[in-house]
């Protein structure tokens, strides 16, 4: 079976958040499962630089505004898996964020950026562009891929099975009616059955309407986006659709996530052998500032700083938390960037409590797994959570989560109540109002169960053991392909 993935993001060459960390690791769990996987990428600099090897496949020449289009094709270094990149500069080659300027507005021409990716997707998966491989499924990823859906649904009949998945709802591509005419797309598709969305016209929705089949990267998530509370809008288009969207959850790419053999840590450690993890800590506190005190209850957060993330929850909870003289002596590192009156709010709470809370603005891969290795507790109160990666890297490190019961955080930690306790299958600690209090609530159960050692350590090996492999991904994906190639509607 041939699968094209088209996405805008790759781990380790560009990566706003864990969209790249599935594209680096999902194509190559699909080879290992018998696929015959290949990528569609935009040629942002990182990734024309990143791929190697790249051939010209076709000259495409002008459109979407650029002078000259190229397709080439390389393999991705780390995984062997091999890369198509549309090459261009004119619309691509721009360094720093894949979606925004550098004052965080939105790159005025992303219509043309992204129109054109789903484009080269449509033409590759009709054989138009290498003869040599035609895939079977055609499985984009979010906003920025969706529109190869609708591409491939006004031509001819190709035989490609699409798939679209949706790892985050709140971010649709929406644009001015307007621009509608850069598409090169029939007219009578801006109607409210097609692609235009109350007045403007939907990327998001090109995935939603035209794809054979949409997942999304958790059962929960698939389950919640059906409903008004979380479906951006656009639930009504996600009911429609009826069984053809479902939830398959992410996985975690041991090549890059295992404390045992982390180039990144301190020390190294696994389940058998912890003695590592309290020297990570230690390391944590000194290299954040913080007060080493090994018995200090250590929270962390390596996290987008946006309203999804419920993080204005945990700067209310915090004072909350530590009027308790249970929770004195509690430590808080927070490591993210993007709004700026949170950026500055944590900075503010880190100044007024030296040694107690450290904050770190900016993107730092090799920090995050220090703080998730050097941490207790891992605190994700998300508003909503498609799946969540850093829960699940948390489990794997032996580090707690106290998650917000939503999405697939609630598919993936299991709570430390008497009855979970009882049976030894809690991982962590849920709450479930978007409140400060109940946040609050959870962290109290964590610090309480953190100073009674046993109950903390069986907790901690239970997430340690638990098999969050991207094999099973895979091979729910390949059974999903085998359905949509049979079925397509
Ligand atoms: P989302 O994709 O919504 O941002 P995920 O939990 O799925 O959330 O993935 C986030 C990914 O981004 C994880 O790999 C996490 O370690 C990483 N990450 C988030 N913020 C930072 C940061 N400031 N520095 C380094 N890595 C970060
Ligand atoms: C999105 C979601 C996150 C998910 C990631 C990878 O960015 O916000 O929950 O883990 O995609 O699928």
């Amino acid at each position: 079976m041939k699968v094209l993935h088209v996405a805008a993001e790759i781990f380790p060459l560009v990566k706003t958040g864990g969209l790249a960390d599935v594209l680096g690791a999902l194509p190559q769990a699909l080879v290992r499962a018998g696929a015959d996987v290949r990528l569609l990428l935009p040629g942002l600099p990182a990734i024309l630089h990143g791929v190697e090897m790249q051939e010209s496949v076709w000259s495409i020449g002008a459109i979407f505004g650029a002078g000259q289009v190229t397709l080439r094709r390389g393999t991705i270094a780390r995984s062997g898996v091999t890369a198509y990149v549309v090459d261009a500069p004119y619309l691509y080659k721009r360094h720093g964020n894949p979606y925004l300027a550098a004052d965080g507005t939105e790159w005025s021409d992303n219509v043309q950026r992204f129109a054109l990716l789903g484009w080269v997707a449509a033409h590759l998966a009709a054989g138009e562009f290498d003869a040599n491989w035609t895939p079977d499924v055609l499985h984009t990823h979010d906003w920025h891929a969706a529109m190869a859906c609708a591409y491939v649904a006004c031509r001819p009949v190709t035989g490609v099975a699409t798939v679209f998945t949706v790892h985050n709802l709140a971010y649709q591509g929406v644009f001015a009616v307007e621009d509608f005419h850069l598409m090169h797309l029939p007219s009578r598709l801006m109607v409210p059955s097609g692609l235009e969305y109350h007045g403007q016209f939907s990327f998001m929705k090109a995935g939603l309407k035209f794809a054979h089949r949409v997942t999304t990267v958790s059962p929960s998530y698939a389950r919640e986006i059906a409903t008004e509370a979380f479906g951006c809008g656009l639930d009504g288009v996600i009911r429609a659709r009826g069984a053809d969207v479902s939830g398959i959850l992410n996985g975690v790419d041991p090549g890059v996530w295992n404390p045992a053999s982390d180039a990144a840590l301190a020390a190294p450690y696994s389940s058998g052998a912890l003695a590592g993890k309290a020297v990570c800590k230690a390391a944590l506190q000194k290299e954040l500032g913080l007060v080493v005190d090994a018995k200090a209850p250590l929270f962390a957060v390596v996290s987008r700083l946006t309203q999804q993330k419920g993080l204005d929850l945990l700067l209310a909870a915090w004072p909350l938390l530590l009027q308790d003289t249970l929770a004195s002596g509690a430590q808080l590192v927070i490591q993210g960037s993007g709004d700026a009156a949170l950026e500055a709010a944590f900075a503010a709470a880190a100044q007024a409590h030296p040694g107690q809370i450290a904050v770190s603005l900016g993107y730092d891969e090799a920090l995050a797994h220090r703080v998730i290795a050097g941490a207790d507790a891992m605190v994700v109160p998300s508003r909503f959570e498609p799946c969540g990666l850093t829960q699940l890297y948390a489990l794997r490190y032996g580090t707690v989560p106290v998650v917000r019961a939503v999405g697939g955080l609630a598919d993936t930690v299991v709570d430390a109540n008497p009855h979970h306790l009882a049976q030894d299958s809690a991982t962590g600690f849920l709450f479930d109002a978007a409140e400060p209090q109940a946040l609050v609530g959870a962290l109290r159960r964590a610090i309480a169960c953190l100073r009674d050692a046993p109950t903390w350590a069986r907790i901690m090996l239970r997430g340690m053991a638990q098999d969050f492999s991207w094999s099973s991904a895979a091979e729910q994906y390949i059974a999903l392909y085998e359905d949509a190639i049979r079925r397509p509607k």
